[in-house]
């Protein structure tokens, strides 16, 4: 597993992750073949892919029979579109017969109908939308009473659509013999990491949330020395180091402040030391890697210890930025209303899991909160509030995950392609059950044996922060270039 964002290097560090393996994989239709989705259903288990079920030779569509159709999001406070005017020119280049974008459909995110036309795309109002588009992309999930049931019969949907949490919607498609995708649904394999909008997002997530911590925090990140005082670094830290942490690091530290990051998977420390953040460590030898490069649930003993580092911490930090998750499980609760009350009068806690039910006991998803004089941020929506960046990389992804599903110049469902089986959701209106994922480790008891390690890799951290504290209280001869961050 690896991780497809690489950041310029700050100073002399080395880049951590690794660059995309291949720009995108184009199957080939004619060569390839797929058991009938009736016969699929049938079979026992969901493993045997490759088993004798009866299977048909499929035929695909060629591009320019279809139309591609990108409506307005219209769930609330969406800025994002899910298609752009470059990729609009692409879709065309390839040889789709026509893009329709909805008129207005990009403005939020600084697209304009007029940049659209000049790509080649149609800009028709709404009801032309669904009801003339083979194949409607979308980012959030059609919204039930209003786009789900409206889509033309027989039209591909590819958007976000979390199926376990908006079966009605899933229902709504179905009853209109849709194909739909869930984008979040892609596998995390090298070959798709260009399709990976959930990494995409993620990265935007991690970055804003810095940006609304400086925000709502009433010092500089950095630190400086000026004739008017010594201003000390701000203290940030990130709370699980995966695509949003890591990200979140990165800014922090280019905004000079001095970040210390944690995750319960042991990968993640090279990654958080070569982004120029201290990894803090918790004295228990238990691996956090679950399936596929996601976290998997830690034994009660290790959150105890990891909680207990989080409340020394929020004493001396002065931002929190938490963005700990488990695939399909709530949030762990991992800062107590103990700990908020701990850290420092103006504080800032940015919960990025607030969405799954937060790592924050005091959040409030959406909302911005303060308790004891610490503001909690809770936003649910970070990549929509940059949505140009967000709409960009969002559009990069669907389009190459939509050119690659077929190849040739057609469009083709081919259920043997695995991050085809992944990510359907129905197959001309037929519920495809979710490909399996690796099945994590057990969660086990917490052994001791690295203790000694921990309690020595705990020593070099107080080394490093005395270090700090005695930069951080220079002659009053030093130039100001000696001190800042
Ligand atoms: N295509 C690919 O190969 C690909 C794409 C994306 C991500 N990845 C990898 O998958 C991994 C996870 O990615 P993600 O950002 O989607 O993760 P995520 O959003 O599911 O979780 C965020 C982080 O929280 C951590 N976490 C969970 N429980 C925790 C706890 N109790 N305390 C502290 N931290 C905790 C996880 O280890 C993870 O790093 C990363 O290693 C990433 O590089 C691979």
């Amino acid at each position: 597993m690896g991780f497809d964002i690489a950041f310029p290097r700050p100073r002399n560090i080395a880049i951590f992750g690794r660059l995309p393996c291949r720009s995108l994989r184009v199957s080939c239709s004619f060569r390839t073949y797929h058991r009938s989705v009736s016969a699929w259903n049938a079979r026992g288990s969901v493993n045997a892919t490759h088993t004798s079920a009866a299977k048909q030779e499929i035929t695909g569509t060629p591009y320019s029979e279809l139309s591609v159709g990108v409506p307005l999001e219209i769930y609330p406070n969406e800025h994002r579109v899910a298609l752009t005017p470059q990729n609009v020119s692409l879709l065309l280049k390839k040889g789709f017969s026509r893009v329709l974008v909805e008129k207005t459909a990009g403005l939020q995110a600084q697209f304009l109908d007029q940049q659209y036309r000049a790509a080649g795309a149609t800009v028709v109002e709404r009801k032309d939308i669904f009801e003339l588009s083979d194949i409607l992309l979308k980012v959030r999930p059609p919204v039930f009473d209003q786009e789900a049931g409206l889509v033309k019969e027989g039209s591909t949907v590819i958007s976000f659509l979390y199926p376990s949490q908006n079966k009605e919607i899933v229902e709504a498609l179905a009853a209109r013999k849709a194909n739909a995708f869930a984008m979040e649904m892609i596998p995390r394999i090298s070959r798709a990491q260009v399709f990976d909008a959930l990494s995409s997002m993620a990265n935007i997530a991690g970055y804003k949330a810095v940006l609304e911590a400086a925000n709502h925090f009433g010092r500089f990140l950095t630190g400086q020395v000026t004739a008017a005082g010594k201003i000390p670094p701000c203290k940030v830290l990130v709370i699980g180091a995966g695509v949003a942490g890591l990200s979140a690091i990165a800014t922090a530290r280019r905004m000079g402040a001095i970040v210390r990051g944690f995750d319960t998977r042991a990968a993640a420390r090279e990654q958080v030391q070569s982004l120029g953040a201290e990894f803090l460590e918790v004295p228990f030898e238990e691996s956090g890697e679950g399936g596929g490069g996601y976290a998997k649930e830690m034994s009660k003993e290790f959150i105890e210890a990891e909680m207990a580092l989080f409340m020394e911490q929020c004493k001396d930090v002065d931002i929190v930025i938490t963005t700990a998750l488990i695939p399909g499980r709530p949030a762990p609760k991992l800062i107590t209303k103990e700990m908020v009350s701990a850290m420092k009068q103006g504080s800032v806690i940015v919960d990025l899991a607030a969405e799954t039910g937060g790592n924050c006991v005091v959040t409030k998803p959406g909302e911005v909160y303060v308790h004891e004089g610490v503001t909690i941020i809770g936003f649910t929506d970070l990549p929509s509030r940059l949505p140009t960046q967000s709409s960009t990389l969002y559009s990069n992804n669907i389009t190459k995950f939509l050119l690659s599903i077929g190849g040739n110049g057609q469009f083709a469902i081919d259920l043997e392609d695995e991050v085809v089986r992944g990510s359907i959701v129905l197959h001309n209106g037929v519920r495809i059950p979710p490909a399996p994922r690796p099945v994590p480790p057990p969660v086990v008891a917490p052994s001791t044996a690295k203790a000694a390690e921990a309690v020595e890799n705990r020593a070099l951290t107080l080394g490093r922060r005395l270090q700090e504290k005695l930069l951080w209280s220079p002659p009053e001869w030093a130039p100001l270039s000696l001190w800042v961050n």
